[in-house]
């Protein structure tokens, strides 16, 4: 698509000045004092999700010129192609179509082959939810990336919907710790292993496969052809290996955007056929909120310019997510593959070296455990980290007096941050843990917060599949959003397969010792792990 590179537009230039003008310096205590509507003005809602960017570094006149930036950036343009099923992932020659796997029966593309494997792995999910007759007490995942993170972030997300005669266990890692205490408690005949790889060439996969296979076969397995099942795009290397039940998907859908498509199975046989078609039905409202809304009021696509303007405009070089909700443990994890491997990118779509930064780091722990641990750094250290809440307004579970504690904490926090504490508030109040031999205004120096520090709240009623389909979508579409204005491939991962073929020679050498034609450095610890 022809369109400008983001520093090369007008807008870009507009909010260059505007940043030295009004947002270097913004004040977000002056800005609430200046502007008694601004909650009301910097608050959106989309599907099942309200947000609350009141407490950003931005104005109505910042965002105005982002939403400029973005059509400047022909965002709409390339959303729609997208949508279209376009070959925007340009590198590999594919359509981007993971939306297509959300659409209602007869609206998408493809709608035939993806509903009828929709309907094919519920059915078989629905089967072994039936646990008299499949006998089934444990399923295995075993996948690694984008054919794991999705259903092992939603599994524990929505607990309260999961089949209660079932236990759920994901084995990425090719390290014999992940798998081993898995399998120590289990028996083959109530075992199902989901053997989960797109590519179904992955080592990590296929080596626990083949350990999850041995194992099944030493400890009295029988009949592996119902005890292992396969979801991946290579129908034959999966036949190969012996698995005779498969559910396919298409190259068209990226991994870490799989979550919505057989990858999913594991979450469909937790959940079940109908909650599973909420969780699809909460991310294509979000689909049609991100293809239909007006820019200047598009959640995902707003979080997306905000994404732009604090790392190209402030130069903030991370986010942290802090889901106040203990099911959303995982959350951290897959939305670092989603957004660091879709935008961790140094060059544009014609492979031009880019001038500025792409994506944050992303990094997060659920609160209110995040806070005894790493947020001393957000109110205090040097750097400057927007933060994202989560909140959810109601639990699915009767401890209400937790809840409400929780709750206090998401907001406390945020507020903190924004607040910040003056050192002439630190010298007034006791510190009775504080040193008596320090001269007071040295302890209030320590005891100071900066303040002024941003953060995004976004608000769920309650984890629900369908408003975590919403919630995920919505983060698909924000990464899309500031991938398509920094001009990047947002659906490659080129920069995995470097560390993939040299695995690959060291591996024989691991075991053979020869060490001829390695820097020194390498050679010098094989020899060490070899001795
Ligand atoms: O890490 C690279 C990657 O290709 C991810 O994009 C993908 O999610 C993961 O490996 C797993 O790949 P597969 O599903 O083919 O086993």
């Amino acid at each position: 698509m022809d369109a400008p590179r983001c520093d090369q537009t007008e807008a870009w230039a507009a909010l260059e000045g505007h940043y030295e003008a009004h947002g270097r310096e913004l004040d977000l205590r002056e800005a609430f004092a200046r502007d008694p509507g601004r909650f009301a003005s910097l608050s959106f809602e989309a599907p099942e999700l309200f947000a609350d960017l009141s407490k950003n570094l931005v104005d109505l006149a910042t965002l105005k010129f982002l939403v400029d930036l973005a059509r400047e950036c022909r965002l709409e343009e390339r959303r729609d192609a997208m949508f279209a099923g376009a070959p925007i992932n340009s590198t590999e020659g594919r359509a981007v179509l993971h939306t297509a796997l959300r659409a209602p029966r007869g609206q998408g593309p493809f709608s035939d082959e993806v509903h009828g494997v929709l309907d094919a792995m519920l059915a078989y999910a629905e089967s072994v939810r039936d646990t008299a007759a499949s006998g089934i007490r444990h399923v295995v995942n075993i996948g690694i990336g984008g054919s794991d993170l999705g259903p092992q972030m939603a599994v524990p997300a929505l607990d309260a919907f999961v089949h209660p005669g079932l236990q759920f266990h994901f084995v990425a890692n090719v390290d014999g710790h992940d798998i081993t205490p898995v399998l120590r408690h289990l028996k083959p005949a109530e075992t199902l292993f989901i053997v989960a790889s797109k590519t179904f060439t992955t080592q990590e996969t296929m080596a626990n496969a083949h350990a999850a296979r041995a194992w099944f076969l030493e400890n009295g397995g029988t009949d592996t052809a119902r005890h292992f099942v396969a979801t991946t795009t290579n129908v034959k290397a999966a036949a190969e290996f012996g698995i005779s039940t498969t559910f396919g998907f298409w190259d068209w859908v990226g991994g870490r955007y799989s979550l919505w498509s057989a990858i999913g199975l594991p979450l469909a046989i937790a959940i079940g056929a109908d909650n599973f078609r909420a969780l699809l039905a909460g991310a294509h409202a979000m689909d049609r909120h991100f293809a239909q809304t007006p820019l200047a009021k598009n959640l995902p696509a707003l979080l997306g310019l905000l994404d732009v303007w604090y790392r190209n405009f402030h130069g903030f070089t991370s986010r942290s997510v802090a889901p106040y909700h203990q099911g959303l443990k995982r959350l951290p994890a897959y939305l670092q593959q989603l957004e660091m491997e879709s935008n961790g990118k140094r060059v544009d779509l014609d492979g031009a070296p880019l001038p500025y930064g792409t994506s944050p780091v992303v990094w997060g722990e659920p609160g209110t455990n995040g806070q005894h641990a790493y947020f001393q750094m957000l109110h205090q250290g040097t750097d400057v980290i927007p933060v994202e809440f989560i909140l959810v307004k109601r639990p699915t579970h009767a401890l209400a007096d937790l809840h409400t504690k929780l709750l206090a904490n998401g907001l406390a926090q945020s507020q903190a941050l924004m607040l910040g504490k003056s050192s002439e508030q630190a010298s007034s109040e006791r510190a009775p843990t504080a040193s008596k031999a320090l001269d007071p205004a040295t302890l209030a120096k320590h005891r100071t917060f900066p303040g002024n520090r941003p953060s995004t709240t976004l608000l769920l009623d309650q984890l629900t599949p369908r408003s975590l389909g919403a919630l995920i979508a919505m983060y698909e579409h924000r990464v899309f959003t500031s991938g398509a204005l920094w001009g990047i491939n947002s659906f490659d991962q080129w920069g995995v397969e470097l560390g993939k073929a040299l695995c690959s020679d060291l591996l024989p050498r691991l075991a053979s010792g020869d060490a001829a034609g390695l820097d020194a450095s390498t050679a010098g610890l094989l020899t060490r792990l070899r001795a």
